[in-house]
């Protein structure tokens, strides 16, 4: 079954046509920048006009990087403040006239690495972590997602949100060397393990195509792996979650 993937992100809408059986997209990603503002207006013309280039007209499954409840954004970190009590499926089903699935990010993100990718097969504790804009997270017991734990939004060492400290867009923007933002993921990576004791860490969103400048610098004392998708694994999982 095909289904469209749209990930919106703060800073990037990517998406493309999703294999949700194979868990394999078309080859076709589309990416375009998020309006700014990123208000529900400007975001959902946006899903529109991505809609449109697919030529698209079957189900749609869409991130947001926001609690996400039967459809309705709770909290908004990198997108407008008016998303809070917006009814995002609704909105974008009225964008483009198609039935569209709405679920936080990095869950959906989490989902595709679980179903086909890093975790795939994997039992007991898991958690998928996304780095990008702000730091997303996605826990999964035996498979089973524990939706919308936010765990970027968490304090550490004085740090609130610790995803304001450690995303990776703090690397680039505070022109961090590797080793300096690869300490700052270690310690919120041992911090984790501490509350929830995983038995497997995926790190994901675009950077973990870097893995080779940081993974080796995570001494996490657990099985910490790159993401399968990579910055895909949004677009993937949307699409996945729609079948759903
Ligand atoms: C948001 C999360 C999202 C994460 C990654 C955070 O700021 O609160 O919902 O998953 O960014 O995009």
């Amino acid at each position: 079954m095909m289904v469209l993937g749209v990930d919106i992100g703060g800073s990037a809408i990517k998406a493309d046509l999703v294999d949700v059986d194979a868990g394999r997209t078309a080859g076709r990603l589309l990416e375009v920048a998020t309006p700014r503002p990123a208000t529900p207006v400007a975001v959902a013309e946006t899903v529109g006009e991505v809609v449109g280039r697919f030529g698209w007209n079957g189900p749609v499954g869409c991130t947001l990087p926001a609690v996400v409840r039967r459809g309705v954004a709770h909290t908004a970190a990198n997108i407008d403040p008016a998303w809070i009590g917006t009814d995002a499926e609704a909105v974008f089903s009225e964008a483009t006239g198609l039935a569209v699935t709405v679920v936080n990010d990095a869950d959906a993100a989490g989902v595709a690495e679980t179903a086909h990718g890093a975790a795939r097969g994997r039992s007991g504790v898991v958690l998928v972590l996304t780095f990008g804009t702000g730091i997303g997270s996605a826990l999964f017991v035996d498979g089973t997602l524990v939706p919308n734990t936010e765990l970027g939004h968490l304090e550490l060492d004085g740090h609130v949100p610790v995803e304001a400290w450690a995303a990776a867009r703090v690397r680039t923007d505070e022109g961090l060397s590797w080793e300096t933002w690869a300490g700052r993921v270690d310690r919120l990576l041992r911090h984790l393990v501490a509350l929830f004791s995983p038995e497997l860490i995926v790190v994901g969103g675009g950077v973990s195509r870097r893995w080779d400048r940081f993974g080796h610098l995570l001494r996490t004392g657990v099985e910490t792996v790159p993401a399968f998708f990579g910055n895909q694994a949004g677009v993937v999982g949307a699409a996945m979650a729609a079948r759903r």
